[in-house]
């Protein structure tokens, strides 16, 4: 896998310590608050075991599991594979995703779970790729791990063709591998 790496962008260590310092923050957010922390599968898996173990708080774990039509040329619709299992009318709610795009899905599951009348909505994102942002996608993201350029990015749980998601670090993928 790391010979399809044409760079580390973040190292485990840079990954680990920024997850500690939004712990921090975090922690002192949701004290006494109960969160119900959503993970978007599946590129969160990675960061949501990190980040929750750091939000060291009393909260309930839940996930949604979302797609898009048509595959990578769709429109930015969405599907819910997987809703969340929690009643979250009242409860605080923390989304918890791996990185903001284009904003298809964060602006699908910030409706979503908005229509479910939790008592606030908050979202964490371990990377925001503003460059890449849809036109007319406003949505703010509350907590960002890394500001980063657009380029292809895989590692941590994110992936090319469902591969190097369990790469430890965040790595710009080879031009050579997606232009095949
Ligand atoms: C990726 C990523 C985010 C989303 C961000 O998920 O995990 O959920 O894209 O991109 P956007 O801002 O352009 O919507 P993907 O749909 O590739 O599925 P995955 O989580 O299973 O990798």
């Amino acid at each position: 896998m790391e010979r399809d790496i044409e760079k580390i962008l973040l190292t485990q260590e840079q990954i680990q310590n920024r997850i500690r310092e939004l712990g921090e923050i975090l922690t002192a957010e949701y004290a006494d608050k109960n969160p119900v922390i959503v993970g978007v599968l599946k590129g969160v898996v990675v960061f949501y075991a990190d980040m929750v173990r750091q939000i060291q708080v009393p909260c309930q774990m839940d996930f949604m599991w979302l797609s898009s039509y048509g595959g990578v040329n769709s429109t930015g619709k969405m599907v819910v594979r997987q809703d969340v299992t929690a009643d979250i009318a009242g409860r605080h709610v923390l989304i918890l995703e791996d990185i903001y795009d284009t904003g298809n899905s964060l602006t699908y599951t910030v409706a979503h779970l908005k229509a479910k009348n939790p008592a606030s909505l908050k979202i964490c994102t371990l990377l925001d790729k503003p460059e890449r942002r849809k036109p007319g996608v406003t949505l703010k993201a509350d907590y960002v791990g890394f500001t980063i350029p657009n380029a292809f990015v895989v590692g941590y749980g994110l992936d090319y063709n469902e591969q190097y998601r369990n790469l430890p670090f965040i790595g710009i993928l080879k031009p050579e591998v997606y232009e095949k």
